[in-house]
């Protein structure tokens, strides 16, 4: 993809140019290029293995790429994009002893917000947001997945960052809940926080704004999903046959 006008690094939500990782000899990312515009919702596309969660955890300032470089809002320092973001882990990360709300307490803490009036409202606004201010005092364990995967979202949104990585925040949800997630994800979108939502499931897909589709480690194709449906030719394309055109084409590059 090369740099637009206009696509400075700063402007951009990620920026991220020839990031490449490997867990020993398993090569997770192979020279990934990406572009994520401020205020949308952005889906990273891929089946298992296809690189998602190492490019999360380098989104969210948890690993650092071993070649390439990568700005988040701006900032390159793995460091401070860890304070300015959200992230939500694929597997709940939460303490199992531990309330709803002594969890999503203990995430604000570790975000900084020290004034306890502040944080307290905080935490009431993020467990309400998910809908479980009415469970807040269960303990964690006693919670269902869904639930759990909603505590993981508070937790995350809990200081408010403009930018949000969730990895396959989704997964194990039953529909009703899938949808009220995506109603969640849009009315943050609204508000203009960025998105960045990694799944294999294609329902997902068609909810985001842009969509890049990942596969070993690179990014073969990137669009809206209208225009990654209609790149195939095929007007009744589906974003299943798109993903399959571009893994048949072996083309990596922007449809836009
Ligand atoms: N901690 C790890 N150690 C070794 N290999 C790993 C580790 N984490 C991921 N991998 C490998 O890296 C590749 C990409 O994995 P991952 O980023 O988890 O993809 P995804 O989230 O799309 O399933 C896969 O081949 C996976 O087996
Ligand atoms: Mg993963």
């Amino acid at each position: 993809m090369p740099m637009m006008p206009g696509e400075n690094p700063q402007h951009l939500a990620v920026w991220a140019d020839n990031v490449s990782f490997a867990y020993g000899d398993v090569k997770a990312l192979q020279g990934l290029k990406l572009q994520v515009p401020r205020g949308i919702s952005f889906g990273l596309l891929g089946p298992n293995g296809a690189g998602k969660t190492t490019l999360i955890r380098i989104l969210a300032g948890l690993l650092r790429p071993q070649n390439g470089s990568i700005q988040v809002l701006g900032e390159s320092s793995a460091r401070k994009v860890a304070q300015l973001i959200g992230y939500m882990p694929q597997v709940p990360a939460l303490y199992a002893e531990l309330s709803a709300l002594e969890n999503v307490d203990f995430f604000a803490r570790l975000y900084g917000l020290s004034n306890r009036r502040q944080r307290a409202q905080r935490v009431e606004e993020a467990l309400r947001f998910v809908d479980l201010w009415e469970r807040r005092n269960a303990p964690t364990l006693k919670l269902s997945g869904g639930m759990k995967q909603r505590v993981s979202l508070a937790c995350a949104i809990v200081h408010q960052p403009p930018l949000l990585v969730l990895d396959e925040p989704t997964v194990g949800l039953d529909p009703e809940l899938r949808v009220t997630f995506w109603d969640h994800f849009h009315s943050m979108t609204r508000e203009g926080i960025t998105l960045i939502i990694s799944s294999h499931t294609m329902d997902d897909a068609a909810h985001c704004d842009r969509l890049a589709f990942l596969r070993s480690g690179r990014v073969i194709a990137e669009g809206s999903p209208q225009e990654l449906r209609e790149a195939t030719g095929n007007l009744e394309a589906s974003l299943e046959d798109a993903f399959l055109y571009f893994v048949r084409q072996g083309v990596s590059g922007d449809v836009a």
